[in-house]
């Protein structure tokens, strides 16, 4: 077993918080927790909030990712419990957690009190079982690491070994020990992400550690998904260009590329793109658009098509995630040049949006300043996207057109007639399409 001893030394602070819990619990998660208690009392083992769950309460936050700890077998928990509610669950051994998915979707993640340790760095945690402390211990911040005890002589009693409240009342980012970001370095994303999503500092001794944890590259060390996965929840938070600022600052967008950088004008790009968002949802409702495609295309904006590939080639098993807002990009790059032109028809529209995703349209519309590219999209989408044509390949063929290219040449033609509104009916398409298979 590891020795406990801290940078930050372990001091427990309990603090009854039972009222904070039914003032902002709503009723789905107080029928939850009800739910725990008795499952824990029924087996006997302690349960125990844990997480940014305890953390967002003890802000008023809301949040709705119940994260709980189990002193005992967190597996067997989980699979009674899933049972109890009808839902299902989903076990990996290897690291002893389970997520129970109830059967409209809500989810409860729970894990057996461990302790991690890590062959070497940036390697995927070896698990024990061990007691809630050492639970805490292993974890990535000081406001992270508090847990509130749901059953027994302690219940809703909140557990703060680590100066969690502390640093929550100073607004103070802090790693519990030296070797945080080594043991795991996608912490040093996790930080600034945390920084800038509730508005506090990274403080001086934990800063410290992720300069050395940059000078030391051991981002080079973590695979490219996981490398990624944090990028992607960067880009997901309401001000990712904060974020993005200060990861420039810290050097850290060099590991992604070394030609990569977020300074002004990548942070207008990404407002642009923020404000046409919210136009795009308000015009657009039933058309989804993932937020963070949207950003990652404004953040590799600036790269040049060479870096872009180099990016590619590196980052081979964030293959799936990065293609994505790349091959968008590259989309755009190739739509905007066509749309150059004073006055462009209904049809010529069709054509240079076609294949653009909803991401790409709203990246564009956000790209181009003005109004001119938004009343584009806005056409495109309601006029002409989802247009159902007058006539199909059926129709050609019945005319004894041969089956051949020439079939889907003159259904493309006639398209466009309609879309440009010089075909009124079915029947004018038909005479259309009958002219031009003479
Ligand atoms: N954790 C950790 N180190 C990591 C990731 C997670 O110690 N690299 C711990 C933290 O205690 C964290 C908890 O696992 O609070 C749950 O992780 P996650 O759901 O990723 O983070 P949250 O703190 O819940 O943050 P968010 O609000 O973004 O979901």
């Amino acid at each position: 077993m590891k020795d406990i001893t801290t940078d930050r030394r372990s001091n427990l602070i309990k603090k009854n918080v039972g009222d904070l819990m039914r003032e902002m619990f709503s009723s789905r998660i107080s029928e939850v927790i009800s739910e725990i208690i008795r499952m824990a009392d029924e087996i006997g083992c302690k349960a125990y909030l844990v997480g940014g769950f305890v953390r967002d309460l003890l802000m008023k936050k809301p949040n709705r990712d119940v994260d709980i700890v189990i002193e005992g077998d967190g597996i067997k928990f989980a699979e009674l419990f899933a049972r109890r509610v009808d839902g299902r669950v989903r076990t990996h051994k290897r690291f002893k957690t389970s997520a129970v998915i109830f059967s409209d979707g809500f989810r409860v993640d729970v894990a057996t009190a461990r302790e991690e340790y890590y062959a070497h760095p940036a390697a995927l945690p070896v698990v024990e079982i061990s007691s809630i402390e050492r639970d805490l211990y292993r974890r990535d911040f000081s406001i992270n690491a508090m847990a509130i005890c749901l059953n027994g002589k302690e219940t809703s009693m909140l557990y703060d070994f680590f100066g969690g409240q502390s640093d929550l009342k100073d607004h103070v980012i802090r790693v519990l020990h030296k070797r945080s970001f080594i043991d795991d370095p996608t912490r040093v994303f996790r930080a600034v992400r945390f920084e800038h999503r509730l508005g506090f500092r990274i403080c001086e001794p934990t800063l410290l550690l992720l300069e050395s944890a940059t000078r030391e590259k051991l981002f080079e060390k973590l695979s490219a998904e996981r490398l990624f996965n944090e990028a992607v929840l960067i880009l997901e938070e309401q001000k990712p260009e904060e974020a993005l600022l200060r990861m420039n600052e810290l050097g850290l967008l060099k590991f992604i590329h070394p030609e990569l950088c977020f300074r002004v004008e990548s942070n207008q790009l990404m407002n642009h793109c923020k404000e046409t968002l919210v136009w795009f949802e308000l015009n657009f409702p039933g058309r989804e658009v993932r937020r963070w495609v949207v950003m990652m295309m404004a953040l590799f904006d600036s790269l040049a098509n060479d870096c872009r590939d180099e990016m590619l080639q590196k980052f081979k098993s964030a293959k799936k995630m990065l293609s994505c807002p790349l091959v968008n990009l590259a989309k755009v790059e190739a739509a905007t040049a066509k749309l150059h032109k004073p006055v462009v028809s209904p049809s010529f529209v069709g054509k240079a949006f076609e294949n653009l995703t909803n991401e790409a349209l709203v990246f564009m519309a956000a790209k181009q300043t003005g109004e001119g590219i938004k009343a584009l999209v806005t056409s495109y989408l309601t006029n002409i996207k989802d247009i159902r044509p007058f006539i199909n390949g059926e129709d050609i063929l019945k005319m004894g057109v041969s089956p051949s290219p020439i079939i889907s040449n003159i259904l493309e033609q006639v398209m466009e007639a309609q879309l440009d509104g010089k075909l009124k009916s079915r029947h004018e398409a038909l005479k259309l399409a009958d002219k031009l298979s003479r």
